[in-house]
């Protein structure tokens, strides 16, 4: 019988002492697909230990390429026996990400063919503006039977104004256009650190990429691309969700492996919610000494607060005396764990792209489920907070993107396990829960 874990949260432990963060999940989904345009093997390191970077090896294998594991978070990448421009659809279905293999090998070879994406249900995710940075470099974008097969006679470089700000097109327009003949400028490019990461990883292998980081890209195409020795940067996302989990258990936590500036968003808010922050070099401590209080907030695109840690700002908020309001500005579908979190003991209303959270200063443990990744770390840490017993079913989406969450949060004292449920155990468990 097939069978999916669970994890069971004893809640209302105060977190402390000291987590390390991992490499960045939204960095390295984009960097392993990108050392296929690398003519010579490439090293990677801080590799985060997360089911998003086994796919990304996997599709990687299947395209030609070896990967080796040289130390716990460090891999040597030869892509260059790649002999398939295909990645078909049970590998591509798993990972929204996987768009950057049709980037990386438009880029190389002139030719991909990649089954349409998938990843998180976070509700209408076209990917329009990729297909247009593509036909603005020269190459021809068809749909055929679920896959997206994209042919050039030879890019080249041009002007690509894309008309939402979005981070994977602009990845995916980096790529493809590193070895493309002459000058590219992406125009109202998006900004978040794993952009500038990729243009910093491909610029250490003899790219030509400046203004990365800012609205306006400048790539000088390259013919050859050498081999290098990288390190992926730590993941502002995880970061920020240890410094809610650490601030919803009243706790006192060290952070380390981080880039403070990439936190400025989530530690202003944070600061604004009354937890203590102090900055150091490559770390942060995050401690409570007072009451949470309200406040209101809008995720934007980078410098903006990251739609990718709303869900479990909301769940620290949940815990905070007053009436806080959050609006959603990037995703479509980004509060679909409000149910979830009503399950616990959260009174939050939502209408449209805008959610009002009644603190109520606590949360009881009860059963939910991670219906995304970001959604899960929510759940968790809500049932860290909470009274009681809390299982978190669907962690898969968890484990997508965080590095061992349960044995990090262990070590600072929480209590968490890892239990594998039937799926006979599970429907009944739904059952009884659905009433
Ligand atoms: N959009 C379009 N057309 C496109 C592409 C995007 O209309 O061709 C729209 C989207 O529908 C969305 C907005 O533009 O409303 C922003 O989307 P973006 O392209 O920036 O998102 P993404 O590249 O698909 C990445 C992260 C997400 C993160 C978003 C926003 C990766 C692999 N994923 O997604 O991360 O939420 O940027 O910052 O980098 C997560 O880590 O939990 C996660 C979902």
């Amino acid at each position: 019988m097939k069978s999916s874990d669970r994890f069971v949260i004893r809640g209302g432990r105060r977190l402390c002492g000291e987590v390390e963060i991992s490499g960045a999940k939204n960095a390295v989904v984009a960097i392993l697909p990108a050392t296929i345009l690398a003519d010579e093997p490439c090293v990677i390191e801080n590799v985060p230990d997360i089911s998003d970077v086994e796919i990304c090896f996997r599709i990687l294998t299947e395209l030609g390429a070896t990967v080796e594991q040289l130390a716990p978070h460090t891999f040597r990448v030869d892509t260059t026996g790649v002999d398939s421009c295909c990645v078909p659809y049970e590998s591509a279905r798993k990972m929204r990400a996987s768009y950057y293999f049709m980037g990386a090998l438009l880029g190389k070879f002139g030719h991909a063919r990649v089954s349409m994406p998938g990843g998180c249900p976070l509700g209408d995710r076209p990917i329009d503006q990729h297909m247009k940075a593509f036909a603005k470099l020269g190459a021809d974008c068809k749909l055929d039977r679920g896959m997206v097969d994209i042919t050039s006679e030879g890019l080249c470089g041009n002007q690509i104004f894309f008309d939402v700000v979005t981070v994977g097109a602009t990845m995916n327009a980096m790529l493809a256009a590193v070895k493309a003949e002459g000058l590219t400028i992406i125009e109202n490019a998006a900004k978040e650190p794993h952009i500038v990461d990729l243009a910093s990883f491909l610029n250490s292998m003899g790219a030509d990429i400046m203004g990365a980081g800012t609205d306006t890209i400048k790539i000088r195409g390259v013919k050859y691309l050498r081999g290098t020795d990288y390190a992926v940067i730590p993941d502002q996302i995880e970061a920020g969700t240890y410094m809610v989990a650490a601030a919803a258990t009243g706790g006192d936590v060290l952070v380390k492996n981080v880039i403070p500036k990439h936190l400025e968003s989530i530690i202003s808010v944070m600061e604004k919610i009354g937890v203590n922050i102090d900055q150091y070099d490559d770390s942060v401590r995050v401690s409570v000494d007072g009451p949470l209080v309200k406040t209101s907030i809008k995720t934007r695109p980078h410098p903006g607060f990251p739609t990718d840690m709303q869900p479990q700002i909301s769940a620290l908020l949940c815990l905070a005396e007053g009436t806080s309001m959050i609006k959603e500005g990037v995703s479509e579908q980004r509060f679909q764990y409000v149910d979830e979190l009503r399950r616990m003991g959260a009174d939050i209303q939502v209408d449209g792209k805008v959610a009002v959270i009644e603190g109520t200063g606590k949360l009881t443990g009860a059963p939910v489920k991670a219906c995304d990744l970001r959604a899960g770390a929510a759940l968790m840490i809500a049932g860290l907070a909470a009274t009681g017993v809390t299982y978190i079913e669907d962690i898969f989406h968890i484990e997508r993107g965080y590095s061992d969450m349960e044995g990090k949060l262990n070590a600072l004292g929480a209590c968490i396990t890892k239990e594998t449920v039937s799926n006979a155990a599970k429907a009944e468990h739904t059952q009884q829960n659905a009433v």
